[in-house]
């Protein structure tokens, strides 16, 4: 789909274009926080996990959400990084009502830093749903393909619900269309479709590019990689018409 190669090539332009910035990791598989951080995370730091703990449990002093923060090697670029422990502790933190745990920590880290980026797993479970609560805005990445077609309904039902029940202020940024390949027919098909029923479709469409893998595997976002890229040059293009979210 492209969520955390976007989230994450987001958030390295934003804090290259001189932007505090930080990416949260919400997905236990942890790409996002292997791409920006180049190495696990050491059993002694803190994540996104170690944060959430913090909620089930009672504490006079409790630390701050900037205490589950860590540096990545990127000037101005900051990661609450995931944990393989997420999953397990989803169970209690959808029993004891903590879904409103992450939208207090960002109006906390909203002093902190100019953008906030939150990457979301491939579910609609306690961990995206805690994200579209504490947005200002969502960006919903779409590879052009049947499947992706659904989930989209799916995801754009999931969000008006959250809008009306929780976060009135939550806006659909747009939808972006990502591994695009302008020679097939299918995708200028469903994209046209798309368009068609009135879906916020943004331009550029991003292109598939092989480049994308070395740029996970040096765990070195593309900005930094190869700046004058065609995939990169889309995501800035894509980035800068959308100036102005400070939450995704
Ligand atoms: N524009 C692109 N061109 C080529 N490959 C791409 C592009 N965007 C993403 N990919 C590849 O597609 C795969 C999935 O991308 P990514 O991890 O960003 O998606 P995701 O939505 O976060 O997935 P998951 O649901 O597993 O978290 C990755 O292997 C990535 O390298
Ligand atoms: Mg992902």
């Amino acid at each position: 789909m492209g969520k955390s190669t976007i989230a994450c090539n987001r958030a390295a332009i934003s804090a290259a274009q001189g932007l505090r910035t930080l990416l949260i990791d919400l997905d236990q598989q942890g790409n996002s926080t292997r791409y920006l951080l180049g190495a696990p995370v050491g059993a002694q730091q803190p994540t996104v996990a170690s944060f959430f703990d913090q909620t089930l449990g009672f504490s006079f002093n409790p630390a701050p959400p900037a205490d589950f923060v860590l540096r990545t090697p990127f000037e101005q670029l900051d990661l609450m990084a995931a944990s393989d422990r997420l999953d397990e502790l989803q169970v209690k933190l959808e029993s004891r009502h903590k879904i409103y745990k992450l939208r207090e920590a960002l109006q906390q880290l909203a002093s902190d830093y100019d953008r906030i980026y939150i990457d979301t797993p491939p579910a609609l479970n306690f961990y995206t749903r805690s994200a579209l609560i504490a947005a200002r805005s969502c960006l919903i990445p779409f590879d052009c393909d049947d499947f992706s077609r659904k989930a989209l309904y799916t995801l754009l039902e999931n969000v008006q619900e959250i809008q009306a029940d929780h976060n009135p202020e939550l806006e659909v940024e747009g939808i972006v269309v990502n591994q695009f390949q302008p020679r097939a027919n299918l995708p200028q098909r469903v994209v046209g479709e798309l368009i068609e029923e009135g879906l916020p479709v943004l331009q550029p469409y991003l292109p598939s590019s092989i480049k994308i893998r070395e740029s996970h595997e040096q765990a070195k976002p593309m900005i930094y990689l190869d700046p004058g890229h065609k995939l990169t040059q889309a995501l800035v293009a894509l980035h800068d018409g959308l100036k102005g979210a400070k939450k995704a």
